[in-house]
Order: C-alpha cells, then structure tokens, then sequence
C-alpha cells in the first residue's frame, strides 16, 4: 500500500499497523457481493446496517448488489466510548421497515464479543422475518464464545482495538479508508 498521505487528514503515527487495506476490503466486498448475489438470486433483500460502524461497508458492498436491494439502519449501543463492550445493547434508532416476511441481511463492520449481534439476531428474528443473516467485514477472535451464525465473513483478525473504514474510538477515525490498528497509547489513561 502506497498511498499519498501528505493530504490526509490523519497521521500514521496514531498506529501500530494497518490490519487490511483499501485494495483487500474492495477485493473482499467482491467476493462477498458475488456470493451474496447468488445466495439470493430471485429474492429482495433488506439490508440492515448498524449504525454508525457499518456506514462504510454498507455503502461499498450494497454498491456491489443489484439495484433491487434495499438498506434499512438501526443504531445501538454497547460501548459508550471505551475500547470493551458492555453487554448492555440499547436501541438508540430502531428501523423504518417493517420485517415481515423480508429476506434480511444484517450488515456489521465487526464483531468483537458478538454479544451486540446476539442480540440484534434475536430481536430482528422475532419481528416475523422470512431469514435473518450477517455479514460482517471483520471478526475477532472473542466470536467464538458465542453462538452465531455468521454467513458472511470478511476477515479474521487478531483482538487489537481497530480503527477506520467506519470503526471508531470516540468517534474518531471512521473515515479512515483502511483498518489499523490503534496505538494503546492513543486510549490508555496511564
Ligand atoms: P461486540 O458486541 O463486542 O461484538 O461489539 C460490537 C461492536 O463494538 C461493533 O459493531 C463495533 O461498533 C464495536 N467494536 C468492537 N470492536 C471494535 C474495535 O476494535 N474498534 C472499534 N469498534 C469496535
Ligand atoms: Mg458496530
């Protein structure tokens, strides 16, 4: 990756590394859409991205789908501004569509715990769906402990706090076109 920073608005500095970069998330959403589209062929799907990590992957993976699909957002809560879930989930924006019926596909940035996926799989399941799925462009190695299934999966990556592509650490970030990984000392309190 070579990429101009001298116009960025970021600093590199603020990283350890890059965990996945601008051209392996596009060749990824590839692959994925084109499961995707096969997975579904003659179905619409409602595409549910959650607020506000999964705005970049929405936009780059529902831009790889046909025309018909349509994306619905929720936006929960499981954070606050530190770097651990805290299994609360509260439902800051809950959907505008009515699931009823409706092939759903849950889009995700990452799942950490998979305790904010947990519960959102339960609660979209119980509102009458016809199927309810994920895909998830990042995923730690903590998911496991919980039992989900995640039907798509763009890449397994170590348990560092990560940041870009939508992720953030209080609200910074996001804009960011690759995943890093954040130096401690950009969150530690020490
Ligand atoms: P989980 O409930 O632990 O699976 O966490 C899910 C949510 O926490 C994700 O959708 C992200 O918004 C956020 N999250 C988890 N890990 C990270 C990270 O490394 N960087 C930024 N946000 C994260
Ligand atoms: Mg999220």
């Amino acid at each position: 990756m070579s990429p101009d920073f001298a116009h960025a608005a970021f600093s590199m500095d603020d990283f350890t590394s890059v965990a996945v970069t601008e051209q392996q998330i596009s060749d990824k959403l590839d692959q994925i859409a084109a499961q995707i589209r096969e997975d579904y062929e003659g179905k619409e799907v409602l595409l549910v991205g959650v607020l506000k990590g999964a705005v970049m992957v929405m936009a780059d993976l529902a831009r790889r789908l046909p025309p018909s699909v349509e994306m619905d957002w929720m936006a929960v809560s499981s954070y606050g501004s530190g770097t651990k879930s805290s299994g609360v989930v509260r439902i800051l924006k809950d959907l505008d569509a009515d699931l009823t019926g409706r092939h759903v596909l849950i889009v995700e940035d990452i799942i950490d715990t998979g305790m904010t996926l947990s519960w959102l799989l339960g609660n979209l399941r119980s509102r009458g769906a016809e199927s309810v799925e994920v895909a998830a462009l990042l995923r730690k190695p903590d998911a496991v402990q919980v039992e989900i299934s995640v039907r798509y999966v763009g890449f397994d990556i170590p348990s560092d706090f990560v940041v870009g592509y939508g992720l953030d650490w209080a609200e910074k970030y996001r804009t960011l076109p690759f995943v890093a990984v954040l130096k401690p000392s950009v969150y530690s309190e020490d």
